[in-house]
């Protein structure tokens, strides 16, 4: 028999996070938009005030009681960070989130090592964050793209990757986990395939990293990109871990304090890996309440926190699968944490609509990935996402509720 871990209670989480308790439009809200961002619990909210209260200083140069707590508190957050993906703290850089990671990777490594000839290979599911950086990057440095095409079975379909893969294969980009479809995707076959060519591989982690536990040594990726507010942090802050001497090599993405050794009118050298990526004062709280969000996912154990995840998916999946006309959208055998769906002669955005009046909250749209949506043939799905604190209740009414939407719009 296998072990699985016990899900946890979200009778015990749900009072650690203030905004579940509110109500919307009369209602008890559902907060079911989670792949967006996700809501805060107390031990995360705390941190960030008693900060500002009691430690508020710049970090790294203030030579003064505060600026000795501000600074041990930013350098430990990027400990917990570190910790929480298997990296040494030396090759965890903090930005404003997972854009910003995957920005800084496609400046200061694709401007200089990309060349005509060359091909990255990203994948027709991407989150425009993944995307839109590397359209620019090659249209600088005139490299190509190619895609990793989705499959009949909505997972990717790998038949071809011998011809995607070749020695002009410089990088290799590509979400953990799909924010549009739910997908965990083929990551170790991926990357031991790229290793053969000697790409690189740069895994989108910003949907992963609040789902399943991370090990980016055991991955063996050379980048991974994260978000803060999508893990029960604060905006404004995720991570970029990179190989040690990747970021050696790499020329800084922008210039400004914080990131120079030493500066004359005319030339700078740069500080030492990880500063030398993080120019200006950085977003010091909120690094802070990232590693608070951390040590309470790691309390929680990520192996918990993942079969948490996978049961409320499995469940959604099974109530809103059973309604007549609703089409669900994903590889059902790797799908979790984010759920997209239609209504059939039901708009995404006038289904989001109803369930926002009965105070569910769902997103609706193309969800960032609009190549996607033109592959699927839709151009907007409904998602349903969700975390630790979501309920089966609160699947249950999101079902009633489509249900009388379509009720309510079709007649039916
Ligand atoms: C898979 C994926 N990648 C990247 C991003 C961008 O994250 P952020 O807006 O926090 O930079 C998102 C956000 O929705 C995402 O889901």
């Amino acid at each position: 028999m296998i072990d699985h871990p016990v899900a946890l209670d979200p009778a015990r989480i749900r009072p650690d996070f203030p905004a579940l308790a509110m109500q919307v439009h009369g209602h008890p809200l559902a907060y079911l938009d989670n792949a967006a961002t996700t809501q805060k619990p107390n031990q995360v909210l705390e941190v960030v005030d008693d900060y500002y209260r009691h430690s508020n200083a710049n970090v790294h140069r203030a030579i003064y009681e505060l600026g000795t707590r501000a600074t041990e508190a930013y350098e430990g957050a990027r400990q917990k960070a570190a910790d929480f993906i298997g990296a040494d703290s030396r090759s965890i850089i903090f930005t404003r989130g997972t854009t910003e990671a995957i920005n800084l990777v496609a400046y200061a490594w694709g401007r200089k090592e990309l060349h005509p000839g060359d091909e990255v290979l990203l994948t027709e599911i991407e989150h425009h964050s993944n995307l839109v950086p590397w359209q620019l990057a090659v249209k600088d440095t005139g490299a190509t793209l190619r895609h990793i095409p989705l499959g009949a079975d909505q997972s990717l379909d790998l038949t071809n990757l011998d011809d995607l893969l070749s020695s002009r294969t410089r990088l290799v980009a590509l979400g953990h986990q799909s924010n549009a479809l739910g997908n965990v995707n083929p990551v170790a076959q991926i990357i031991r395939r790229a290793r053969e060519v000697g790409a690189l591989v740069l895994l989108d982690g910003a949907q992963a990293a609040p789902h399943f536990p991370i090990d980016v040594s055991a991955l063996d990726c050379d980048f991974y990109a994260l978000s803060g507010h999508k893990m029960l942090g604060p905006t404004g802050v995720g991570l970029l871990y990179g190989r040690r001497d990747l970021l050696e090599s790499m020329d800084p993405f922008m210039g400004g304090g914080e990131m120079i050794s030493s500066v004359t009118l005319d030339s700078a050298e740069w500080n030492e890996v990880p500063w030398k990526f993080e120019a200006g004062t950085p977003n010091i709280a909120q690094a802070i309440g990232l590693g608070a969000a951390v040590d309470y996912l790691t309390a929680l154990g990520m192996d918990r926190v993942r079969q948490t995840i996978d049961d409320l998916s499995a469940y959604a999946a099974e109530v809103l699968g059973a309604l007549p006309g609703v089409t669900l959208y994903g590889d059902a055998a790797t799908r979790s944490g984010a759920l997209s769906f239609n209504m059939e002669g039901v708009h995404p955005h006038d289904m989001a609509q109803f369930l926002d009046g009965v105070g569910i909250a769902v997103r609706a749209g193309h969800h960032c990935a609009q190549p996607l949506m033109e592959r699927l043939g839709v151009s907007a799905t409904t998602r349903a996402s969700f975390q630790i604190y979501n309920t089966r209740e609160e699947i249950d009414r999101l079902g009633v509720a489509v249900r009388e939407a379509a009720a309510f719009m079709l007649g039916v």
